[in-house]
């Protein structure tokens, strides 16, 4: 089956989502989306959206705190877009319904987070991402020129290799026509022909062990992009979360909120004693690449499988009313957060490279944009500030439904891509083997490409992956497409990026440390253009 849309956008998080509604005046829209419409990690989203919003709070502090976390990494210029337009998108998201807390003199209520040199941070209790995708998909759904497909799943990006034509990495020109679309329900491909598409599609949590990311979070966007040959970027920074509830063996790893700790929690071995004066002044309250990494060291020390976050001393009311999700499913394995001290470890959390853009979510190939998490807008840098990503999201999106409403009229459909050929592919009979290399894939990553790494470990980690490449390349050749199948070999590819990206960078910066290279190279080797 073919279908054409003027925009085709791939994920249904709040990149996709706010996307939508900015260009559905202007052509018709249709969002794929491979689960239902609300299962994204924005709907898991806890501490909430980083905005400036009163005084003392201004601007230029927002901007020098994202900085600092981003270690001299992130691009200065796009820093001052996201922070100066950051108050317009957070009122953005108010008037489409979204509900933030608010204190009794009605002001909104703000919270802290590490590496935050101010309470800046709106907030819906411990549950900020679902009510902002509830608000989102609200809207959504009253509008008349936007289609949502659930259950359909994106494999490739179409370009000028589906007319049989040489398309190499660096090539000017790509052009990005739509995408293939698999209905796993019916087993079809539909060729979706689209004037401008974005990618939407988040992170990649899934290429390690243990994640806070949900099952969706797969790498597929920037899998696709690679395959499609735009540039990928940063892949390297991958950022754990320093506070997973530790309980073994429960996917995906539940997250204890940082702004648990903005509250008065504190970080502390299982023996009770505080260790983070060892590490940072700001304490508990450091940026996270500092803190994750505070906490694998302890664990490495102790031989303890967790650290403790102690909020014992705290207001009772107080922190069952703010944080009433992480109190039920604490108390839910047995743990009463008044009175017990929370057991926790590091987890992926959150994939700070991507699929590299401009200031308007352009990437590297023509009528192709990228928003969100999959893309690399360059305000990270080397590690991203707490509760940054809910906003990044809202400001390029609705930059990128500028420029390509602008842009829209102009470009016209492309009729001769061929539909998806499946002739002579038969049905994988050993759906086991896919579960099984997952399971490898991620223990490569997690064993030797996690907080601490090494020359000698990321060697390791590309010798391993080579052979599990190799014989999913040649298991996906034969067999008829599954979505299972197409996770793991986008899995593969960004395991392979931030292999190859961690092995060139030869210094420890942000989030990417190596027990080779413990310094910071001079910073004009890093600056970005
Ligand atoms: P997502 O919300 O993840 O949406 C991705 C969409 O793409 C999904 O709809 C998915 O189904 C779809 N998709 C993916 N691949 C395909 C495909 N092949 N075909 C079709 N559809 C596809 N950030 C903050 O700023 N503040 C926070 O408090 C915060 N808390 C967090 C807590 C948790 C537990 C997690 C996991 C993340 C948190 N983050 C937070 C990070 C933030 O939630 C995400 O970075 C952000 O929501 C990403 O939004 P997105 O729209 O890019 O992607
Ligand atoms: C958290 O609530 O700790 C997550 C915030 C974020 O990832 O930005």
């Amino acid at each position: 089956m073919r279908k054409k849309v003027d925009f085709l956008i791939i994920g249904s998080g709040i990149a996709g989502l706010s996307y939508a509604l900015k260009v559905a005046d202007k052509g018709s829209v249709c969002i794929v989306t491979k689960n239902v419409a609300d299962e994204t990690a924005t709907k898991y989203a806890q501490g909430g959206i980083a905005a400036v919003m009163y005084t003392p709070d201004t601007y230029e502090k927002h901007i020098l705190d994202t900085m600092i976390a981003g270690d001299d990494l992130s691009n200065e210029e796009i820093v001052r877009i996201c922070i100066t337009e950051s108050t317009d998108r957070v009122k953005e998201l108010i008037e489409w319904g979204t509900h933030f807390d608010k204190t009794q003199s009605g002001k909104y209520s703000l919270g802290r987070e590490g590496g935050h040199s101010e309470h800046r941070v709106l907030h819906h209790k411990d549950k900020t991402g679902a009510e902002i995708e509830r608000a989102l998909l609200q809207q959504i759904h009253e509008h008349k020129n936007i289609e949502m497909l659930e259950n359909h799943f994106a494999i490739d990006l179409l370009t000028q290799h589906h007319l049989g034509l040489g398309v190499s990495r660096g090539m000017p020109d790509i052009q990005c026509y739509g995408a293939y679309v698999l209905c796993p329900d019916s087993g079809e491909v539909l060729t979706i022909l689209s004037k401008i598409t974005l990618l939407a599609t988040g992170g990649a949590g899934n290429v390690y062990s243990t994640t806070t990311n949900p099952e969706i979070a797969t790498g597929d966007g920037v899998a696709m992009a690679y395959r499609a040959k735009a540039t990928i970027e940063n892949m390297e920074f991958v950022q754990f979360h320093p506070t997973s509830l530790y309980n073994p063996n429960e996917k995906p790893s539940f997250l204890i909120s940082e702004a648990l700790r903005g509250f008065g929690g504190i970080l502390k071995t299982r023996d009770g004693e505080e260790f983070m004066q060892k590490y940072d002044k700001r304490l508990s309250l450091a940026p996270r690449d500092i803190v994750a990494r505070a906490i694998d060291t302890e664990m490495k020390l102790s031989g303890d499988d967790y650290v403790c976050l102690d909020c014992r001393h705290l207001d009772k009311n107080e922190l069952i009313v703010n944080f009433p999700t992480i109190y039920a499913k604490c108390l839910s394995i047995g743990i009463d957060i008044t009175k017990d001290p929370i057991p926790v470890v590091p987890a992926a959390h959150y994939q700070c490279g991507g699929i590299k853009v401009d200031a308007f979510c352009k990437t590297t190939l023509s009528n192709l944009y990228a928003s969100g998490e999959c893309s690399s807008t360059g305000l990270h840098g080397a590690n991203r500030l707490a509760s940054n990503s809910l906003l990044e999201s809202a400001v390029f999106s609705h930059r990128a439904a500028l420029e390509t409403k602008k842009k829209i009229d102009t470009i016209d459909f492309r009729d001769d891509i061929p539909d998806w050929n499946a002739e002579g592919l038969k049905m994988n009979e050993e759906m086991i083997l896919i579960t099984q290399t997952t399971r490898e894939l991620q223990s490569i990553m997690t064993n030797y490409v996690g907080i601490v790494r090494s020359n000698l470990r990321l060697k390791r980690a590309l010798d391993r992956l080579e052979i599990i490449y190799r014989e999913t390349e040649d298991l996906f050749d034969r067999s008829i497409i599954t979505v299972e199948i197409c996770e793991l070999r986008n899995l593969i590819n960004v395991a392979y990026l931030v292999i190859k990206m961690a092995m060139v960078r030869k210094e420890s910066r942000g989030l990417h440390y190596s027990i080779d290279y413990p310094q910071k190279a001079p910073i004009k080797m890093n600056s970005r253009k």
